[in-house]
């Protein structure tokens, strides 16, 4: 197809923006940018970019879009204050709204197994990447990272981020949640780990080879990266099919790479620096 005139790109973006399904989440104008022109080459015309635009947006934001409302959640964090000085508390709020994100509700069995995994893999981080995060941040009470630890949770969907922020000023006030495109703007800060939760396979399919550009811009010593063992039903191995991604991702380098298995998720350490 012809190039799209810069009308028609807004048009396309303004649809989203006031589209019931999108219109809350505040998305980043420079992604959904970066959507519709990466689709321009595999569609013939306008209606078949669209629909391509619509189709990798759903791949990108939908599958975990749940019923958080999170204006109200802040209203409630608002009222009844959170504390680390009162950690049963904090781990049953914790509990119950990981609970609402089915990525999250997944990981809630094997919490205690999954970041002694990763303390003992790499040692305790004193400072943190957590890359399309979502509701990752409410681990934290099972992380116990030491005082003056940074960690910083970074995702696309902006009142998740509102809330995130909330939830860090009362527990966590040195922490920070900010609403950004990890793929179009990596973080540059240096940092001891990055965590990159159960999003590789699904960032891999709005841009074949998006691993791999993360991990060459990013200053960490190790990502921390998982995927799942099954899939949703639990009736298939993902396994070979995502060791085969890694591998993938790390052709033609010389970083370091061992997986563990917790629960229903392989944990890939991808060291960049040797483990000391
Ligand atoms: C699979 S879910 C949650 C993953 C989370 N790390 C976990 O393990 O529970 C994916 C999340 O990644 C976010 N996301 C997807 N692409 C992103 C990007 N390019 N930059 C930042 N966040 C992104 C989505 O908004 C969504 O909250």
């Amino acid at each position: 197809m012809n190039k799209p005139t810069e009308t028609e790109i807004e048009k396309l973006i303004d649809s989203v923006q006031n589209s019931h399904k999108y219109r809350e989440l505040e998305l980043p104008v420079e992604m959904l940018r970066d959507l519709i022109w990466v689709n321009i080459p595999g569609s013939k015309n306008l209606a078949e970019l669209k629909t391509n635009f619509r189709k990798a947006l759903h791949n990108v934001i939908a599958p975990y879009l749940e019923n958080i409302d999170y204006a109200k959640e802040i209203r409630y964090l608002q009222a009844n204050p959170l504390s680390l000085n009162d950690p049963e508390q904090l781990r049953d709020y914790c509990l119950q709204m990981m609970a609402k994100h089915a990525s999250t509700k997944e990981r809630i069995p094997h919490l205690d197994e999954f970041f002694d995994t990763i303390f003992e893999t790499i040692g305790t981080p004193g400072s943190i990447l957590d890359l399309a995060c979502a509701l990752d941040p409410l681990c934290l009470p099972w992380l116990r990272l030491a005082p003056g630890a940074s960690f910083k949770a970074y995702d696309l969907n902006g009142p998740r981020i509102r809330y995130l922020q909330t939830f860090f000023a009362q527990v966590y006030p040195a922490y920070q949640a900010i609403q950004q495109d990890i793929l179009l703007h990596p973080p540059v800060e240096p940092a001891d780990c990055a965590f990159f939760f159960k999003e590789a396979h699904r960032l891999e399919k709005r841009q074949p080879g998006s691993t791999r550009i993360l991990l060459d811009a990013l200053h960490v010593k190790t990502m921390v990266l998982s995927l799942p063992a099954m899939d949703l039903k639990g009736h298939h191995s993902l396994e070979d099919y995502h060791r085969h991604l890694v591998d993938k991702t790390l052709e033609g380098t010389i970083w370091q790479q061992e997986v563990h298995l917790v629960g229903n998720e392989l944990l890939f350490f991808i060291h960049k620096e040797p483990v000391s």
